[in-house]
């Protein structure tokens, strides 16, 4: 008998997610982790961290600049970076010591150390070997740079170092609009620093609806952070104590170089999977870096599954979460399913960022008759009182059933507001479904009923 009915190799989102819900499905469970802490990327170095100092700099902001409007007089608060830094530690560590309560909560063992898959139905960690009638790889991602351009996670940091920097540097070069590099980009503006993002395209968040992300970057320009769009960094140069970025305009092919204390590299990321063993084993990778899935989680291997940021789709937590669920179900000889069509996206700034479904550029694309039905915060009285009335919703339906494709929305509280449009879409609701829903008043939410009105006869406070 198999010491193991699974293990789950990883315990960032995915896997700790997958181990915990295999262990209450009655699977003799164990997840192995190397790291000191469980919760992965996630918590230990991404998104928790992240919106702890996201927090902190938003507050510190409000002090700045709404504080007296609202009659809250005494001046702008000091930043003490290094106290700062503590709050986002403490953060990070009730979280992850919550993992670990909860691994003991539900009999998960968590096996500490670096894992590896010598064989189907073995796993290896240090010197010990361990059987399992089944194994999932949920083994995250990594930082991918750039040729030219060397991290050091001191001057040229990912988004790991720019979480630890010794103090607010004076001025940071971004390189990269995405997600990363506009979140952890907003923070170190609000605490003063003096932001440039360089960006490849000739736009902001690749993917993301275009009239959201021109609203987004004029929100952020004026925020303080500085753009250069269409143009490739070529190489950043490192001086004991500061860098120069080079990068090329596309346009006119001319160089041109920045300087900087800080340079954050945010080109994206890729699938971790360093002496794991699974591609010597004859495990199939995909020229991506990806391993290749079926549609159970199930890679080309006898009962060896993959999920989350080590394979295809986007690269967000609730995924990796979600794809962690499903396959416990189906190693349980239950019926698992990952709705890919519903998965909401958020980016954690102020305002916030949120999309879900079809973004218009891809109704149009794959020739879909639609429409739009659009509501600016500036006519939400809850928005207004909070100074975030910039922003909109905008909900795209079919134009002949009036059945959601798709929402995406800039403003207060978008990371929240979006979820009732993945429930609608996940029971196929029409816009006018929503628009029927009675919303209380005042809240933010006001603004996706609104923006559902105006799909049919037409918004009541536009
Ligand atoms: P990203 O893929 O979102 O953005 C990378 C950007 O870098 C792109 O806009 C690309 O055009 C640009 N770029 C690439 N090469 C370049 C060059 N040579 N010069 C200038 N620009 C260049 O990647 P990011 O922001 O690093 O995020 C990685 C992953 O982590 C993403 O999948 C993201 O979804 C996920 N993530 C999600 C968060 C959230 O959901 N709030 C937070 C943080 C990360």
């Amino acid at each position: 008998m198999a010491d193991y009915d699974v293990i789950v190799i990883g315990g960032g989102p995915g896997g700790y997610v997958c181990a915990i819900r295999c262990a209450q499905l009655g699977l003799k469970t164990a997840c192995v982790e190397g790291r000191e802490t469980l919760g992965g990327t996630c918590l230990n170095v991404g998104c928790i961290p992240s919106k702890a100092l996201l927090h902190a700099s938003h507050m510190y902001h409000e002090t700045e600049h709404n504080f007296e409007k609202m009659g809250l007089m005494g001046g702008k608060p000091k930043v003490d970076f290094a106290k700062m830094l503590d709050y986002k530690n403490a953060v990070i560590g009730q979280n992850t010591s919550g993992i670990e309560f909860l691994f003991k909560k539900n009999k998960v063992d968590w096996i500490k150390g670096w894992g590896s898959i010598p064989s189907t139905g073995h796993v290896m960690v240090g010197n010990k070997s361990f059987t399992a009638r089944n194994i999932v790889i949920a083994t995250g991602s990594q930082a991918s740079s750039l040729p030219g351009v060397e991290i050091d996670e001191k001057i040229v940091v990912t988004s790991t170092g720019a979480l630890e920097l010794p103090k607010i540097p004076k001025k940071m070069v971004v390189i990269g609009a995405g997600v990363i590099g506009l979140e952890l980009g907003s923070v170190y503006a609000r605490l003063g620093s003096e932001v440039t993002v360089v960006e490849y395209l000739d736009h902001i968040t690749p993917g993301m609806d275009s009239e959201i992300s021109k609203t987004f970057q004029r929100t952020l320009k004026k925020q303080g952070l500085t753009f250069i769009l269409g143009a490739a960094v070529q190489k950043v140069e490192k001086t004991k104590t500061k860098a120069s970025v080079t990068y090329k305009l596309r346009k006119n092919d001319s160089e041109a170089s920045l300087e900087a204390d800080v340079v954050l590299v945010a080109t994206g990321r890729k699938p971790y999977m360093d002496g794991l063993g699974f591609d010597k084993l004859g495990g199939k990778v995909s020229e991506r870096g990806q391993i290749e899935i079926g549609a159970l989680w199930n890679t080309n291997l006898d009962g060896i599954y993959a999920i989350g940021d080590a394979v295809k789709g986007p690269m967000l937590a609730h995924k990796a979460e979600d794809e962690g669920m499903a396959v416990a179900e189906v190693m349980a000889g239950k019926h698992g399913h990952v709705n890919y069509g519903v998965i909401p996206g958020v980016i954690y700034t102020t305002p916030e960022v949120a999309s879900v479904g079809k973004t218009e550029e891809e109704l149009k694309a794959a020739g879909v008759a639609y429409k739009v039905g659009k509501f600016s915060f500036m006519g939400n009285g809850r928005a207004k009182a909070v100074f975030q009335g910039e922003g909109f919703v905008k909900i795209l339906a079919d134009k002949e059933t009036d059945r959601i494709l798709g929402c995406h929305l800039i403003g207060p509280s978008a990371g929240e507001l979006i979820h009732e449009i993945c429930v609608a879409m996940e029971f196929g609701a029409s816009a006018q479904d929503l628009a029927l829903t009675c919303h209380a008043h005042p809240t933010f939410s006001e603004a996706v009923r609104e923006a559902a009105l105006a799909c049919g006869d037409g918004a009541i406070h536009a």
